[in-house]
């Protein structure tokens, strides 16, 4: 029976008057896992004091050294803290521990120092759950135990516990504890909880109380007031029933009374961290002392001076539990006062109390068929590198030879695999065409053996395929063969036994097709090559070369380091001599492929560049390319007035009048119109954002950055899938959380935000707003007809409202949720202009009294029933 407190937010549990029988035998250490790190390979003990089982951390990690504390330190400790495992290697080493998934667990983290590398220095690191940060352990004192503890619900069937060292001296752990909690327990429902306090108030024996006195193993310390006394009974409490949260019934039997009957007790800390640190506190009451007729107490509990809860009447040796189902209001001290009531004859009492704060562990790991996928193949090839925890994140821990695609919204998935010179033996594994995004694979000079496997080409969105280097055999399967030709796959199979699949079988030889070098696609590559090293002599080696048929193109040639900057134009033919047939690739940035060659005995790096074929008065123009060590970069033509964003977010102090506004969102229109509708392929922008439209010294706008644009595929297609970042928080298509897909329809989604932006100078995402989302935001003030409070309030209503009617419904037709309501880039123009061509015949008639007559006009339009938007 569970009794609800009448306050909405509080609620009051406790069970009495029934001879439940106790479902849990108080011995039973089922579910519990008790590791004990760094003990012997197998090995398992009961622990003499606590009969805790604990088993040896070997078969949960492969990593880490089995270290001792210093013998002087054990005699005061219990056994599984006597080892502990050390990590001096490796910035991240993580446990795996397979829990039932779903399940309440208390998990606890302990650690001994004891001078165990006898250096008595003290270490500090972090400690993450998965790829959440869950703690950072601050080592003080070589004699001392440190815990951290959290409850927590692991979404998957296996826990990763990961040390991280952070330069602050090398990361160990002595134990690691997982208890299953009853899940009607410790319920939160912002997070994770990490323990604060967990006290024993008014203990009379000053010990701390762990399994099997706590059948959870919840460790209890025990606390005394100075000002108060202990009221203490040695019967049972709670010996027919139960509390769900069954604190002991020796901790329950002891606590503190003020010894002034009329004080309160008195209860304060200090937030750890004011800013974010969020509360929920426990109470734990039961009355020990056998009340006579006339006596009562009740009590009433405030924190930091709010009414929390009461008034409290603790029952006779049963245990009342007082929690708040939401967190504390976020201060910088907590001040938690019981105070009796008027009519309580006996002052207030606290057995036992708890303090748990928000821990934020929801955030998910890389996608999970990624995860198992580089599992079994870090399995399959008995990777020994430091492939530990999560793939993916955090970011800076990502596993070496892998690259991923991070947004703000998806799990991250991995994209490139580098396994290039790891000693691969056996075949090409099958899991690998499981990395279903995989953009980009090399797994060049290895020893790896039998054919090149056709699942390979399942891998719709390689992009490059190096397998050189290896004693592979056999065909190669056709499509892999086709896409190499049509210019889709950069595929290599240089130096194999006997790889057969461009014509004849070729031996130790050279098959190398590059991007774009199809005959009958219909680019006209554009290429620039930089020079990057000086005076190293060409190499006089002359390999057998593919012979491909290519069209003209342009290659501009800049040489940065001697600021001498030099045009030429070459064949495509001699680009294929220029980098002895695009042999080796130096590096891939963001923006496509690097290839070394030689120009007059001058090493030079070549970017292929499909894009530099694009060229419109609203787009910039790519004026040079840099490559040097590992730096790249490209270089634009100057934009003298800087971004849209600095001019819209006020850190300029020019404000936009409405026409040019007008004008630069049709130009940034036309810009985008241009890549969907007059490239050939189309060219999905991918980030169209306010930071990427430019302005000129005229204020007239062009696109820029196109470091993620992507052609749309030539067999007909119409999206493209994104194999990296895709967009901008705020930016991104809905539709591509569900489809991972970019469209055109993407960037009109991205323009409308734009668009938004640039009517009402709004943030796109501003969390301070109810309607987070700028969308959000204008969409409810469409709803009220309420164009004024819309447009940005420093046009002092110096714009014309129908014209900003007519923006706004372009705008919110552009981010409509799915893509088949959105207009086309070609639609959008042709609205713009209209509002443009009217907005200028309106401004001619009207000359110095403008302001009157929009406001004139404001006034009706503020009538809600008068506008519709053409979304449907
Ligand atoms: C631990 O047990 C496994 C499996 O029983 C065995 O292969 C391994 O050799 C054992 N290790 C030691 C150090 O005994
Ligand atoms: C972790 O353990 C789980 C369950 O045993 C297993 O499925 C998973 O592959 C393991 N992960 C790693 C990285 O070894
Ligand atoms: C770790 O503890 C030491 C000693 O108390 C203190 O000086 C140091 O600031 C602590 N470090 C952190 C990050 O809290
Ligand atoms: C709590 O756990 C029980 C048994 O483990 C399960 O049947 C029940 O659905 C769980 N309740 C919640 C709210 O998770
Ligand atoms: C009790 O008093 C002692 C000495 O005055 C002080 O050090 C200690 O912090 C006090 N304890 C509490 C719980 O207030
Ligand atoms: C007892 O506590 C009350 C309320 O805090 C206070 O007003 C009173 O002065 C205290 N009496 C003594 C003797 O300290
Ligand atoms: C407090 O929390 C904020 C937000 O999580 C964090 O940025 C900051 O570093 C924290 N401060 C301390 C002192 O831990
Ligand atoms: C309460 O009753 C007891 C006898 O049961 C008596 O000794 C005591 O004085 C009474 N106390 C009060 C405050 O009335
Ligand atoms: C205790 O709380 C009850 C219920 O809200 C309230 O009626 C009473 O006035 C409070 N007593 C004191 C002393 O604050
Ligand atoms: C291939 O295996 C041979 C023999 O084990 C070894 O000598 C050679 O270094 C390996 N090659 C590569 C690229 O790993």
């Amino acid at each position: 029976m569970v009794m609800m407190g009448s306050f909405k937010h509080f609620i009051l549990a406790f069970l009495v008057g029934f001879a439940l029988i106790h479902l849990i035998d108080a011995q039973d250490q089922t579910g519990f896992i008790s590791i004990a790190c760094g003990s012997p390979d197998n090995s398992s003990f009961s622990e003499p004091t606590t009969g805790i089982n604990y088993i040896s951390d070997a078969a949960f990690i492969d990593t880490g050294i089995s270290q001792q504390i210093s013998a002087v330190y054990k005699d005061g400790y219990q056994h599984q803290v006597w080892n502990l495992r050390s990590f001096p290697q490796g910035i991240r080493n993580c446990y795996n521990i397979s829990i039932v998934q779903g399940t309440k667990y208390l998990i606890r983290g302990t650690f001994v120092y004891g001078n165990y590398d006898g250096l008595s220095k003290l270490p500090q690191f972090d400690i993450h759950l998965g790829v959440n940060m869950w703690d950072t352990i601050n080592i003080t004192d070589m004699s001392l135990d440190f815990s951290t503890e959290l409850i927590h619900v692991p979404y998957q069937n296996y826990l990763q516990i990961c040390l991280v060292n952070t330069g602050f001296g090398v990361p160990f752990i002595s134990a690691i504890e997982l208890r299953p909690l009853s899940n009607k327990t410790y319920l939160s429902n912002s997070g994770s909880l990490a323990l604060f306090a967990r006290l024993d108030v008014g203990s009379v024996t000053g010990k701390t109380y762990r399994y099997p006195t706590d059948l959870y193993d919840r460790v209890w310390t025990p606390l005394n007031y100075n000002s108060s006394t202990t009221l203490s009974t040695s019967l049972l409490i709670d010996s027919q029933s139960n509390n769900y949260y069954q604190p002991p019934s020796i901790v329950m039997s002891t606590a503190s009374t003020p010894i002034n009957v009329s004080a309160p007790l008195e209860l304060n800390w200090n937030s750890q961290n004011a800013t974010s640190s969020q509360y929920y506190v426990y109470m734990h009451f039961a009355e020990v002392v056998n009340l006579k007729a006339n006596q009562s107490r009740s009590f009433n509990v405030t924190v930091n001076g709010k009414f929390f809860y009461g008034p409290i009447v603790p029952q006779y040796l049963y245990t009342s539990t007082v929690y708040s189902t939401s967190i504390l209001a976020i201060a910088q001290n907590y001040d938690l006062l019981i105070s009796k009531t008027k009519s309580s004859t006996l002052p207030p009492i606290l057995n036992a109390l708890e303090i748990y704060s928000i821990r934020d562990l929801s955030k998910p790991g890389t996608n999970q068929q990624d995860v198992d996928a580089i599992t079994k193949i870090k399995l399959a090839y008995g990777i020994q590198r430091n492939w530990e925890g999560d793939p993916c994140l955090p970011q800076a821990y990502s596993w070496a030879g892998l690259n991923c695609s991070y947004d703000s919204i998806n799990p991250p998935r991995i994209t490139s695999l580098n396994l290039s010179s790891s000693g691969l033996t056996g075949v090409v594994s099958v899991f690998i065409s499981n990395l279903i995004m995989l953009q980009y694979l090399d797994i060049s000079n290895n020893n790896l053996t039998g054919s090149v496997p056709d699942f390979l080409s399942q891998l719709q969105y390689l992009r490059v395929l190096n397998l050189e280097k290896n004693q592979l055999t056999g065909t190669i399967p056709a499509d892999l063969i086709q896409r190499s030709k049509n210019g889709s796959l950069l595929l290599s199979v240089d130096e194999n036994l006997n790889v057969c699949g461009f014509g004849s079988c070729k031996k130790k030889n050279n098959i190398a097709v590059p991007i774009g070098a199809s005959v009958g696609v219909l680019l006209i590559l554009s290429l620039i090559v930089v020079a990057v090293l000086w005076g190293l002599k060409r190499r006089k080696k002359d390999k057998n070369k593919v012979a491909i048929a290519g069209t003209e193109s342009n290659i501009q040639t800049t040489s940065f380091q001697s600021i001498e900057s030099i045009q030429r134009q070459f064949t495509y033919a001699d680009l294929i001599r220029i980098t002895n047939n695009f042999e080796r690739i130096l590096g891939k940035g963001g923006f496509g492929q690097v290839y070394h060659g030689y120009v007059d005995d001058t090493q030079v790096a070549v970017k292929v560049k499909l894009l530099m074929r694009v060229h419109h008065r609203n787009l910039t123009t790519l004026v040079g390319y840099c490559y040097e060590g590992t730096n790249m970069g490209l270089v634009y033509e100057y934009m003298a007035n800087g971004d849209l964003d600095a001019h819209l977010s006020g850190k300029n102090n020019n404000i936009l009048s409405w026409e040019a506004r007008l004008n630069i969102a049709m130009d940034a229109a036309q810009g985008l119109e241009y890549l969907h509708h007059g490239c050939k392929p189309p060219i999905i922008h991918r980030d169209v954002k306010t930071t990427n439209i430019l302005l000129n010294e005229n204020f007239h706008a062009k696109i820029g950055d196109f470091g993620l644009s992507k052609i749309f595929p030539t067999d007909g297609g119409t999206h493209v899938s994104t194999f990296s970042v895709a967009g901008t928080p705020g930016y991104l298509d809905p539709e591509y959380s569900t489809s991972y897909r970019l469209t055109e329809k993407s960037d009109v989604y991205s323009f409308g935000v734009v668009l938004l932006e640039i009517v009402t100078s709004q943030r796109v995402i501003e969390r301070s707003r109810e309607n987070t989302h700028i969308s959000q935001w204008v969409r409810i003030m469409v709803d009220k007809g309420d164009i004024q409070n819309i447009v940005d309030p420093r046009l002092h209503g110096n714009f014309n409202v129908n014209s900003a009617w007519k923006v706004v419904e372009i705008a919110m037709a552009c981010v409509s949720s799915t893509s088949i309501e959105r207009p086309t880039m070609s639609e959008v123009v042709i609205k713009l202009k209209e509002c443009l061509t009217s907005e200028l015949a309106q401004r001619k008639g009207e000359s110095n009294y403008s302001v009157e007559m929009v406001n004139m006009n404001m006034i009706t339009e503020l009538n809600p029933s008068t506008r519709k938007l053409v979304q449907k």
